[in-house]
């Protein structure tokens, strides 16, 4: 490679990793996986080592971007929390030895080795053994303070347990990982996906995106959980070795990690590694590789950092667990809403930790892409360790009297044709009353986070369409007792309770009915805001597009443009004002949400007008917030505005609000408003 070419593909290595930094820290939505983060991170760096006149700051070390968001108070670390250098070769693992021994000048080195716990960094501060501070990596120097949202975690002592003989030291602070359970991050998608939002792609981004969440009472719903494996700045500073500190970790009461190993040497090391590799999989968290470190305090302290890394510890990582198997089958399953999502029926297969016999195909042009095929060996991976991906196919084993797959024309399950509207990559079977979406139509309407009625479990939603009882929402209301009653022996009991449940689920709350309806992008709190504003399915149903616009901007606390467009559009449908008729006609009389008494009023009477984007709040948050506290939201400004709330590229009512000398106040000036009152 000549210097010139160097450069250019240095410059470019520079920006894609921002990018991707950007998507992973900010966003908690990274793009691609750490390996093949890992692998443009080696690229730059060997570049960067040939051609050091091009030579930046960075260097092979794990993620280190930025992950403060504005909104919330940064905070200075006493010490850098750095970062590790990372490798996934065993030989790069040795020859780290190799360069302590150098340095010692002997062979025996005590190590202990960890599970490298995949979460998100975070320093806890207790000053004489009480909680005082919470911060997130950040860059490194400087974090976010997240202390009110960590004091959410169950497992975090707000005060560690005096151990004899060791005094509470004035100041320490711990380091270590906020992470899901694998079955809260299960957990936490389900409702995401009942509520018709976008799923989160591991537990990782997930626990990330939870502690910056700027309401507190949001992140406690969700359970994080802790773990604690590191000291960063203590007074007195701690004396002995890492594997004490793991054992007084222990004593005061923190979490700390399942399991770790004390090796002496380089041979003990690796089997020890290779040991967590298949215990891993029965931890509470995921694990991405094993942290290697030198136990002695003292030898750690002599070996010292680099700018990035300290040179006393590795973090040795698994590759993303990949196996071959292969697809017996394409089956292709209709949701709700007709769209047709093709699904890999595999070969079962073991990877990281569970048997895999399914996974996503996504859509036709993913199939398309990659050439995948009935009867092909494919690559599969588990992303994040969570949910199985079609990587690619083996053409060295594909039959030789393999076709392209061809996706089907019609509903596999009503014959109906499919269409492809232009603007999606979804295939959809247009028929309404296709007993495949009439099923999960009435799946999501009578589920938990709906109407909520007991005993409609999915064998019996099936014989409810089959029959042919049931062919709209409003049907179900209708259902007949001696219909029912043939539908086994002994059912009395059960179908007495059935429709006991479902007379009392007429009066359910609105914003249940609402969400039942399955209108496109309105979850469950999008359902309660509309409850709220509306009162009533009717006037819901008949709003124009003007009950939810002032000029471009929406005006219902909690109701984004796109969500209230997707709302007139859905009633723009007759069938679906049908449906409301029916629902009301069959008995259905949801209860309107009490009008709000107490709660916070220290915006009570005050009218804010929102221009521009907010730093980290939305729009419909930021309006949320405000009639949380008792505030309105109006869509223009005028002499009874009481404040402007402004972010970047506030157009025109930022002009009005200067010309009529109304207050104009940035978010942060608007948290401090909020914080007054006990909130933000
Ligand atoms: S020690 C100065 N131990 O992995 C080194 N880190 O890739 C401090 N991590 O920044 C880190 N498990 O966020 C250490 N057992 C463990 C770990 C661990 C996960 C994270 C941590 C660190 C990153 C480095």
């Amino acid at each position: 490679m000549t210097p010139t070419e160097a450069k250019k593909r240095i410059a470019a290595l520079r920006k894609e990793i921002a990018v991707h930094d950007e998507l992973y820290y900010r966003q908690a939505k990274p793009k691609i996986s750490d390996f093949d983060y890992d692998a443009l991170k080696r690229e730059l760096a060997g570049l960067e080592a040939k051609f050091p006149q091009f030579a930046g700051a960075d260097s092979p070390t794990e993620r280190i971007g930025d992950d403060r968001l504005e909104g919330f108070v940064t905070y200075r670390h006493r010490l850098p929390m750095q970062s590790l250098d990372n490798t996934y070769s065993e030989e790069e693992l040795r020859e780290f030895h190799r360069r302590l021994v150098k340095l010692f000048d002997r062979e025996a080195l005590d190590y202990v080795v960890e599970p490298k716990v995949d979460g998100l960094a975070v320093s806890v501060t207790y000053e004489r053994g009480q909680l005082v501070r919470a911060v997130t990596r950040g860059n490194g120097e400087e974090g976010d303070d997240i202390t009110a949202n960590a004091r959410t975690i169950h497992s975090l002592p707000a005060r560690l347990k005096p151990v004899q003989g060791h005094p509470m030291p004035d100041v320490i602070e711990i380091r270590g990982e906020i992470y899901l359970t694998l079955a809260e991050f299960q957990r936490i998608n389900q409702e995401r996906e009942e509520a018709g939002e976008e799923l989160y792609a591991n537990p990782r981004n997930l626990a990330a995106g939870t502690i910056k969440q700027l309401d507190t009472s949001e992140v406690a719903r969700r359970r994080l959980e802790i773990v604690l494996y590191g000291v960063g700045y203590c007074e007195p500073p701690l004396a002995g070795a890492q594997h004490g500190y793991h054992e007084l970790v222990k004593h005061w009461g923190l979490p700390t990690v399942e399991r770790y190993w004390r090796a002496t040497g380089i041979d003990e090391v690796w089997r020890s590694v290779q040991e967590l590799d298949q215990l891993r999989h029965a931890f509470a968290y995921a694990t991405d590789g094993a942290v290697v470190k030198l136990d002695d305090f003292r030898l750690q302290r002599e070996a010292g950092s680099t700018a990035k890394a300290p040179r006393w510890a590795i973090a040795y990582k698994f590759a993303a667990e990949r196996a071959e198997t292969r697809i017996n089958d394409i089956t292709v399953q209709v949701g709700r809403t007709g769209v047709l999502t093709p699904v890999a029926e595999l070969e079962p297969v073991l990877l990281a930790g569970s048997t895999v016999s399914r996974a996503t195909l996504h859509n036709k042009d993913e199939i398309a892409r990659k050439d995948i095929r009935i009867g092909d060996y494919v690559l599969v991976e588990k992303a994040g360790e969570v949910i199985p991906a079609v990587i690619a196919v083996n053409p060295k084993r594909r039959p030789e009297a393999s076709r392209p797959y061809h996706f089907p024309d019609r509903c596999p399950v009503c014959g109906t044709a499919v269409v492809q509207l232009e603007e999606e990559v979804a295939t959809r079977c247009p028929n309404v009353a296709c007993p495949a979406q009439v099923r999960r139509r009435l799946g999501h309407f009578v589920s938990k986070a709906c109407l909520d009625i007991d005993g409609l479990g999915s064998a019996m939603i099936d014989a409810l369409v089959e029959r042919g009882w049931v062919k709209e929402l409003p049907d179900i209301f209708r259902l007949r007792r001696e219909d029912l009653l043939t539908l086994g022996k002994n059912v009395e009991k059960s179908t007495d309770n059935l429709l006991a449940a479902i007379e009392a689920a007429k009066q359910c709350e609105l914003w249940r009915v609402i969400h039942g309806l399955g209108i496109p992008h309105v979850g469950v709190s999008a359902s309660k805001d509309l409850a709220a504003h509306f009162r009533d399915l009717e006037r819901l149903a008949g709003a124009a597009r003007e009950d939810f616009f002032a000029g471009k901007e929406s005006v219902i606390s909690g109701i984004g443009g796109t969500m209230a467009a997707a709302i007139v559009g859905f009633f723009a449908e007759p069938r679906h004002r049908q449906l409301v008729t029916d629902l009301l006609e069959a008995g259905v009389r949801p209860r309107a949400p009490e009008k709000r008494a107490g709660g916070s009023t220290v915006l009570a009477g005050k009218v804010f007008v929102l221009t521009g984007t907010l730093p980290t709040l939305t729009r419909d948050e930021a309006g949320a917030r405000i009639e949380a506290a008792g505030g309105k939201v109006s869509g223009s400004v005028s002499k009874k505005t009481s404040y402007v709330l402004a972010g970047a590229e506030a157009g025109s009512k930022l002009d009005k609000a200067r010309e009529l000398g109304v207050p104009v106040i940035d978010e942060a000036e608007f948290r401090r408003l909020l914080a007054a009152g006990g909130e933000g």
